[in-house]
């Protein structure tokens, strides 16, 4: 599914959905779309979450996000959907601003309660075709081939509420990627899986994404996800007004191996730039006695 295409079913967001959706991003022939973030900030009222982000994302990379909980990270992300606007600078896709959702946007989030519940999984997948007028030949053709895709077709007929929580994440997955969108924004979404669902998925992950050529923002507070997956690991400052703080091209053959030394040094690398902002964090967050704590155990 896009977030894109289910805000259209919340109360006084269909407005701006329907417009959203009439003028979708274009990306570039059969690949995935640029995404361009320039100086940006995003406030709440008075409260500055990010401010004077600069990311240039080419077509078809895999970036992925770090950075201490809190920083920032959904905001970013849920900009970048078009969930919410810049308050200052410029985000646009394919050189077109991001002024709202669009299904070239597709959004998973961490938790997959975002599935509609009253629908069987083929419904869910199919719900953005179907939306956008797409024959029932053609809704068909997208759930045999997604759902195929995430190792599901058996399940078609059945509700999220019959499915576990790694099996729900695919469908998740299955139905953004039923919009073929240009732009995937994934937020944590293995957070919440046990290590063999979520080590299967980061595979899974890695080949739709090398077979669709879309480009990818993935946000992950884990490391090895990063290094796994990631062209490039973009890690944010700690809040308020976080920017990012430094970028890592992953410059590793794929598929990754995790005891390759140059995947270790740049595990080191990131854990001690993550580390001095969770730290930072904690700080502000009168946590200093934990992180006392900690060092003594240490
Ligand atoms: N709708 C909102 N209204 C007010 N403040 C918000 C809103 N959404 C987020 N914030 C604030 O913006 C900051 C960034 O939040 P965000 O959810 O983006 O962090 P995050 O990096 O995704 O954290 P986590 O890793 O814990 O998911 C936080 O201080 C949060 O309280
Ligand atoms: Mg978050």
């Amino acid at each position: 599914m896009t977030k894109g295409i289910e805000q259209e079913t919340r109360p006084g967001q269909g407005a701006a959905t329907v417009a959203a959706l009439r003028t979708p991003v274009q990306p570039a022939a059969g690949r995935g779309a640029a995404l361009r973030v320039e100086g940006a900030g995003i406030s709440f009222g008075d409260f500055r979450a990010v401010q004077g982000i600069d990311l240039d994302i080419p077509a078809g990379e895999f970036l992925c996000l770090l950075g201490p909980s809190g920083c920032g990270k959904s905001t970013l992300l849920s900009a970048m959907a078009g969930f919410i606007q810049v308050s200052e600078g410029t985000l646009t896709a394919d050189g077109a601003p991001v002024s709202g959702p669009d299904p070239e946007l597709g959004m998973v989030f961490q938790s997959s309660e975002a599935l509609f519940d009253w629908m069987t999984v083929q419904q869910n997948v199919t719900f953005g075709p179907r939306m956008r007028g797409r024959s029932r030949a053609e809704q068909n053709r997208v759930a045999d081939e997604f759902l195929g895709l995430v190792g599901l077709r058996h399940c078609a007929d059945r509700y999220p509420g019959q499915l576990s929580g790694g099996m729900r994440q695919r469908v998740q997955i299955a139905r953004v990627l039923a919009n073929e969108p240009g732009v995937v924004l994934m937020d944590e979404p293995f957070g919440a899986l046990d290590a063999q669902t979520r080590q299967v998925l980061q595979q899974e992950t890695a080949r739709i994404w090398s077979a669709s050529g879309c480009t990818v923002v993935f946000v992950t507070h884990d490391i090895d996800e990063a290094i796994l997956l990631a062209d490039r690991v973009a890690v944010m400052t700690a809040g308020p007004a976080a920017s990012i703080k430094s970028l890592y091209t992953v410059d590793l053959p794929r598929p990754r191996d995790e005891s390759d030394p140059a995947a270790l040094r740049l595990r080191n690398q990131l854990r001690e730039d993550i580390g001095e902002e969770v730290r930072k964090a904690m700080r502000d967050q009168g946590l200093d006695d934990q992180l006392d704590r900690e060092a003594k155990n240490a």
